[in-house]
């Protein structure tokens, strides 16, 4: 059957017409709550969250958003929160979880979570998220149940350029080198080799060092059972960690991310291994040109591998305004709310279909960690959620802690084995 061009164009229009004016009538409909809980507080977390409810009320003025976020770098304290409130019969209408085993083993796990597969289709996102994200905020029979808002980098190395030419170091290759080089050579002129920060920090480091000691293969086991955490390779990630805490600054328990990672800025301290949130932090917050005022590399040894996370906020069951949640998650997952989101937080966009290629919204840093995205070897960072549940994280916190006050290494390593164990992990 043949149809004239007019008839074709009129119909066209008309689609466009009725697709304007539905959309419009959804938007008009919507009024109420709409709780969003994170831990995105400020510091250069805050900044992408406020530009996207910013959006969100322009789209939705009838909607009154709740912005709950808890202090408290990488969730620790926001999760404790979470929980209680989750299991108290209060749960937010949408919250911030990481993909992976921090929604699957616990939220997904217990039946909290509604699914999301019709907005994914609705979408068709099935086709815009790459399969491995998607993997990892399913379950077995293919219920998707968070939507994904960003890709962040673990194993950062961050660094001042000026500085180290200075102080006549370059960026060391691995922990080795870092240790047995690198580290000595700054501390004779009175420099911290490397800023950590609180508790959750150290842990972030140690995930570094244990994929640079351990590669991808070794790290992977860690969590898929074929690697044993008693071996001797695993109680050298203890013994080469240790080496690298010592060669921190004093006060790390004291301070937060962003004052550990401003330490660099500031010519304290040489090197820092943060997520790429830092890299929203020096453009968003403190204003500084990748390249020059900072610069990046992989974390020592990890070079070719990039571990992930990814932020993901879901629905639970039992909200107060699912369709207000709906209109959030949808908004989320769109390219539009990505690009708005993700220049200022420092991370990449999940869906392919935004406009990474834009190098006046994504600079010279989203254009490095994206290459090493798509060509590099992926691996899931243990202490954002995606390769082991939250009961391992916050054992595992209490022998980072340990561990920072005895050196024992072995201890250590059989304490995280035991841990291990206990939490499921491993197979
Ligand atoms: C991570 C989170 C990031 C950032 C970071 C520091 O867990 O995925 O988006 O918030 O903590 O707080």
């Amino acid at each position: 059957m043949k149809y004239g061009k007019k008839f074709l164009l009129v119909v066209l229009a008309l689609m466009l017409v009725l697709s304007i004016s539905s959309m419009a009538t959804a938007q008009d409909d919507l009024s109420g709550d709409l709780e969003i809980f994170s831990w995105w507080t400020g510091g250069g977390e805050a900044a992408g969250l406020e530009a996207l409810i910013a959006k969100f009320n322009e789209l939705y003025p009838n909607v009154n958003i709740i912005n709950s976020a808890v202090a408290g770098g990488s969730g620790v304290n926001a999760r404790a929160v979470l929980t209680t409130r989750m299991l108290g019969g209060d749960p937010p209408d949408t919250f911030q979880v990481h993909a992976g085993a921090e929604l699957n083993s616990l939220w997904v796990k217990a039946g909290r979570m509604e699914s999301l597969n019709d907005i994914f289709e609705a979408n068709g996102w099935l086709e815009q998220y790459p399969q491995g994200l998607l993997d990892l905020i399913s379950d077995a029979e293919g219920n998707i149940y968070s939507v994904p808002v960003n890709i962040h980098r673990s194993n950062v190395l961050w660094y001042v350029p000026s500085k180290l030419e200075e102080w006549g170091v370059t960026v060391p290759k691995d922990w080795t080198e870092f240790v047995d080089t690198t580290c000595p050579a700054l501390q004779a002129k009175d420099v911290t080799p490397i800023s950590i920060g609180e508790n959750w920090t150290q842990s972030h480091l140690w995930e570094s060092v244990a994929l640079g000691v351990l590669g991808a293969d070794g790290y992977n086991g860690l969590w898929n059972g074929a690697t044993n955490w008693t071996s001797p390779e695993s109680v050298q990630v203890w013994d080469t960690y240790g080496k690298v805490l010592a060669c921190a600054n004093e006060d790390m328990n004291a301070i937060s991310w962003q004052d550990a990672s401003k330490q660099v800025i500031d010519g304290q301290a040489a090197f820092n291994v943060m997520g790429d949130w830092a890299a929203g932090y020096f453009i968003a917050d403190l204003s500084l040109e990748p390249n020059t005022d900072f610069a990046w590399a992989a974390a020592p040894g990890t070079d070719g591998v990039f571990m992930m996370l990814s932020d993901t906020f879901g629905l639970p069951k039992d909200v107060k305004h699912p369709e207000n949640v709906r209109a959030w998650l949808n908004f989320l997952g769109s390219a539009e709310a990505q690009d708005i989101f993700n220049p200022l937080k420092g991370s990449l966009p999940a869906n392919t279909t935004a406009k990474i290629d834009d190098a006046t919204l994504y600079n010279a840093y989203f254009q490095s960690a994206y290459e090493d995205w798509t060509t590099n070897t992926i691996v899931g960072s243990q202490r954002h959620g995606a390769v082991a549940p939250a009961a391992f994280d916050s054992g595992f916190l209490n022998i980072i802690a340990t561990f920072q006050a005895d050196k024992d290494s072995a201890s250590a390593s059989a304490n995280a084995a035991a841990l291990a164990i206990q939490t499921g992990i491993g197979g």
